[in-house]
């Protein structure tokens, strides 16, 4: 439909006005016709009013002539003519050819005689065209034998006068309306033309690399929703916002990328080194290089490997929360938590002897759906810490509690408390107090990140709170709910 597609090519602003305009120009076409057709039969009934008036006086006038025709009153152009009866051929017939009063009448040629003759002598008015004189209302006379016709030129050339002011008035009329509405559209699109411009403007920036610049909106007049075009902008607004935000989240899961890889690399590179150094002391001492002073190789190989276990632990780490950030799934049974506290509990014990460990148990077990392998670690990782960041004597205490239907565990100790710097970030990656303490006892800055991970991929939360004789970790587990994936996990809470 090659018509509809040249339609569908046309501006809204042009579509709009040719709709409005042709809308014009049917209502005034119909307004026209209608006015036209009622003048024409008004004229054309007083018309006959005058025709009947002046038919009833030639009734007085009986005799067989055409007196009747030149009666005062009648019109140029009125014809008339008499028979000798209703069905009998007009035998006179006459015309006032000018008004002029005792002029003669005017003959008719044949056929304008034979037009008369013909027009029905029923005592009512017709309109009846003679031949080179145009149309006549024509009424008889009761008796028929008198036939009267007035011109109708002069009810024509109105009518003809009337069709053309208003042609004229409405094609005037049209182009007027086609000149305004077509600004006063321009007007109203205006907005959404810089809708558009906006739009244009974004979708020309180059979004898929790089710093999140903030884009462009609408501005704020152009998106009120009170409007169609303020809906568009609205919507485009919201939807600005949307790409806006997934550019950022996009940014900073990037840069937490190589964040990530840079600290990993770094917390390689130290024993790496220091491995390196005790193999190359080793090899040297062997060769008796010069220089070489004797070499204690059982107490390097000692290093060697103690290293090289720091290093895969720190290895199993990282591939533990890189398999958790990869959203493997976990291996969901029935856990009883307080056997695996009760277990950690034990191995803290026998790890910190000079520190003093309580438990506090409810009667019940208390069961909940997760992975035991990683919720023992994430008891580990807690009993390990405050084992570690804590002076000997230290009370640590594990406690299970039921809170509904979620479980929580909390381990608590009466150390220093988390340094106030390390605190908001403590369940970040390689997040750690830097202290002599922590460097020495192998710290890695994993062990909390993996807590985090681990309790959110159960769809629980850790929260933390600490200030100096008083740090609680409390890991909130979902009692048999479904685990869900929700990255943010954790609240800080903070006493001064
Ligand atoms: N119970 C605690 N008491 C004091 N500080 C703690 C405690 N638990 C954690 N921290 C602090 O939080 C940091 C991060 O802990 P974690 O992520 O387990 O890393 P790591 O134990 O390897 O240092 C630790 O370095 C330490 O400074
Ligand atoms: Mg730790």
């Amino acid at each position: 439909m090659p018509r509809l597609g040249r339609r569908r090519r046309w501006s809204l602003r042009t579509r709009l006005v040719v709709s409005a305009v042709t809308l014009i120009a049917v209502v005034a076409t119909v307004i026209g016709a209608v006015t036209t057709l009622a003048l024409r039969s008004y004229l054309v009934e007083q018309k006959d009013q005058k025709l009947a008036e002046a038919v009833r006086r030639s009734d007085r006038d009986p005799g067989y002539d055409l007196r009747f025709v030149g009666a005062p009153g009648n019109p140029a152009g009125t014809v008339g003519g008499r028979a000798a009866d209703r069905e009998a051929p007009l035998g006179l017939a006459g015309r006032i050819d000018r008004q002029t009063p005792g002029a003669p009448l005017g003959g008719l040629d044949e056929r304008q005689l034979a037009a008369l003759s013909a027009a029905p002598r029923d005592g009512r008015p017709h309109t009846v065209a003679l031949p080179g004189l145009g149309d006549h209302r024509i009424q008889a006379s009761a008796d028929g034998r008198t036939v009267l016709g007035f011109p109708l030129a002069d009810v024509q050339d109105t009518v003809t006068t009337l069709i053309w002011v208003e042609v004229s008035v409405t094609a005037a009329g049209l182009v007027a309306a086609s000149l305004a509405g077509g600004a006063l559209v321009g007007v109203a699109l205006r907005p959404l033309r810089r809708v558009a411009a906006t739009a244009t403007r974004v979708a020309g920036l180059r979004l898929h690399r790089g710093e999140v610049a903030p884009l462009e909106r609408v501005p704020d007049t152009e998106a009120d929703p009170r409007t169609e075009v303020g809906q568009v902008g609205a919507a485009l607004n919201r939807m600005l916002d949307h790409v806006h935000a997934a550019l950022h989240a996009r940014q900073e899961s990037e840069t937490r990328v190589r964040q990530f890889v840079a600290d990993a690399s770094h917390e390689l590179r130290t024993p790496l080194a220091s491995i390196r150094g005790y193999a190359e002391l080793t090899r040297r001492g062997r060769q008796g290089a010069p220089g070489a002073g004797p070499v204690d190789t059982g107490h390097a190989l000692g290093r060697i490997e103690a290293e090289a276990t720091r290093m895969t632990g720190l290895v199993e780490d990282l591939l533990l929360l890189a398999r958790l950030d990869a959203g493997r799934p976990l291996s969901y049974e029935d856990t009883d938590l307080s056997l695996l506290v009760v277990d950690a509990v034990s191995d803290a014990r026998a790890a910190g002897r000079e520190h003093v460990w309580h438990l506090d148990l409810p009667a019940d077990p208390v069961v909940v759906r997760g992975d035991p392998a990683r919720l023992q670690q994430v008891l580990v990782n807690l009993l390990a810490n405050a084992r570690t960041h804590t002076p000997p004597g230290t009370t640590v205490t594990a406690r299970i509690r039921k809170d509904g239907r979620d479980a929580v565990v909390e381990v608590r100790d009466d150390g220093p408390g988390i340094a106030r710097d390390v605190l908001p970030h403590v369940f970040e990656r390689f997040a750690r107090g830097d202290t002599s303490r922590s460097r020495q006892s192998g710290s890695t800055g994993l062990g909390l990140a993996i807590v985090h991970a681990v309790v959110t991929a159960h769809g629980g939360r850790v929260d933390v709170t600490s200030a100096p004789g008083r740090t609680v970790f409390s890991v909130r587990l979902p009692g048999g709910a479904a685990p869900v994936d929700s990255q943010a996990g954790h609240r800080l809470v903070t006493r001064p």
